[in-house]
């Protein structure tokens, strides 16, 4: 396999981590390198149904080794659920996790500035999953952060902790908010760290040897392209960077060594939070797309915001990210309808088409997009396994998607599950 890069092709929750979990079961090593457990992904495998964060998504394999890497932000609470979680489902990881004491901490006066600026900004709110993202990151690079090395030495943690809550707690009441106490954070923050502190150790070397000795590795990206800080629908994006490039910053691994893309795509599109999506569904298709897929954010319980396949999208971030190929995810949720719609470019303007690139989220407001029309196949796919037995409507619907996005299609997913994957024969 060499080393692959999954990355979500939308605005998230493509089911990254179920093609993880499937790459997993051939991988050396597998490593998160961008986000925080804003993250949300379900994984069902033959050890039960995880639904993680933060841990990368090879830990059911138990040959894999699992980095979490500095560029990803690191909740100390979520960290010890996960570790619990998989303990309890029989699996030993803890000998196998390396988490990168350049980690930056998620605080808790994170979550509430956070909410400070959520409130502030009301209807034009990014519409957060409320764990502190923004703040986080914003802390990182303004040299304010705290990493997991700090932690390390009481001293040091402490002076650190107590310039912060300086700052944060002015803001928190200037907001009429409660301050946060010094000891109080201080405490429970150490004895976390002295829970997970086995875990916490740098893993650059153990990434380059396995580079050098041609493992196969996964690296996993967190979010979708689309809301990437630079490239997504900024600011109704996330904090950190989600595509494929991120990797090598977030990790300590060159771009030379990456030799597959892979884009992961839901055969229609979902959304989360606020900002501009095209191909949105306001109407009873959404609702039934929304009620057969159950989409249902994994973080905050939120109704995901369902509309058709836009392959603007998909092409522009398989551009963007270099993919080498896409998987196309939850065929199956489209079995039941007549007609599929997808979106092939927007507003037909002096007889050309425009991109998504050429303006930004407040433009893309304003985009409708042009639609071609498809039968659908009306029969259930869930259960099939082989290209050529899935209905020719839906072979058919598959190779459309393919050739709009100009990159190839080399598996379908039907079903939750592992083995709910169909390949796809290259055209
Ligand atoms: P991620 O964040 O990209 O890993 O995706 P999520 O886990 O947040 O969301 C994907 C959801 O779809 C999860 O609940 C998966 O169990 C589920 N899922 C994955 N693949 C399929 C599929 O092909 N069909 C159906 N119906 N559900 C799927
Ligand atoms: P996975 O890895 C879907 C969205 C939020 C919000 C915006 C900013 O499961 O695909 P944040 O909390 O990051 O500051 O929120 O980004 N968002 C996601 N949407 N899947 C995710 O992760 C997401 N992570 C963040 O809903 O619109
Ligand atoms: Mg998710």
């Amino acid at each position: 396999m060499g080393v692959a890069v999954v990355i979500g092709a939308q605005w998230g929750d493509e089911a990254k981590g179920k093609v993880v979990d499937i790459l997993s079961q051939q991988a050396d090593l597998t490593a998160r390198y961008n986000g925080g457990d804003n993250a949300g992904h379900t994984v069902v495998n033959p050890y039960g149904t995880f639904k993680l964060r933060l841990t990368p998504n090879g830990f059911a394999n138990p040959k894999t080794t699992c980095i979490i890497g500095p560029g990803v932000v690191v909740n100390l609470n979520t960290l010890m659920d996960e570790l619990r979680i998989i303990a309890q489902a029989g699996i030993a990881l803890d000998e196998r996790l390396w988490v990168s004491p350049r980690c930056h901490v998620v605080m808790p006066y994170h979550p509430r500035v956070e909410a400070i600026y959520e409130q502030a900004k009301g209807a034009s709110s990014t519409g957060t999953t409320g764990r502190g993202m923004g703040p986080v990151y914003a802390d990182k690079v303004s040299y304010n952060g705290i990493r997991l090395a700090d932690l390390a030495d009481e001293a040091v943690f402490t002076e650190k902790l107590h310039i912060q809550l300086e700052i944060k707690n002015a803001l928190l009441r200037s907001f009429g908010q409660e301050p946060l106490e010094l000891q109080t954070v201080r405490d429970e923050k150490l004895a976390q760290y002295t829970q997970v502190h086995h875990v916490v150790r740098e893993s650059f070397g153990i990434l380059q040897e396995a580079l050098h000795r041609g493992a196969s590795i996964v690296l996993e990206g967190a979010q979708g392209a689309l809301l990437d800080n630079d490239w997504g629908t900024y600011p109704f994006c996330t904090a950190s960077t989600t595509l494929a490039g991120g990797a090598a910053g977030g990790l300590g691994l060159a771009p030379r060594w990456i030799d597959r893309v892979i884009g992961v795509a839901k055969a229609y599109t979902t959304r989360v939070g606020r900002g501009p999506m095209p191909s949105e569904l306001l109407d009873e298709t959404g609702e039934s797309i929304r009620r057969a897929g159950a989409e249902f954010g994994t973080v905050t319980g939120r109704p995901r915001r369902c509309g058709w396949f836009d392959a603007e999208l998909v092409r522009f971030t398989s551009q963007l990210n270099g993919c080498t190929e896409i998987v196309l995810t939850k065929l199956d949720v489209l079995d039941n309808l007549p007609l599929l719609k997808v979106g092939v470019g927007y507003c037909p303007r002096e007889g050309r088409r425009s991109h998504y690139w050429e303006g930004d989220a407040r433009w893309l407001e304003g985009c409708q997009p042009d639609y071609i029309e498809l039968e659908g196949w009306q029969q259930p796919t869930t259960g099939i396994r082989e290209w050529d037995k899935l209905p020719r409507l839906a072979q058919a619907y598959v190779r459309k998607v393919e050739s709009l996005i100009e990159t190839p299609i080399s598996m379908v997913s039907v079903g939750p599950g592992r083995d709910e994957t169909i390949p796809v024969p290259l055209q």
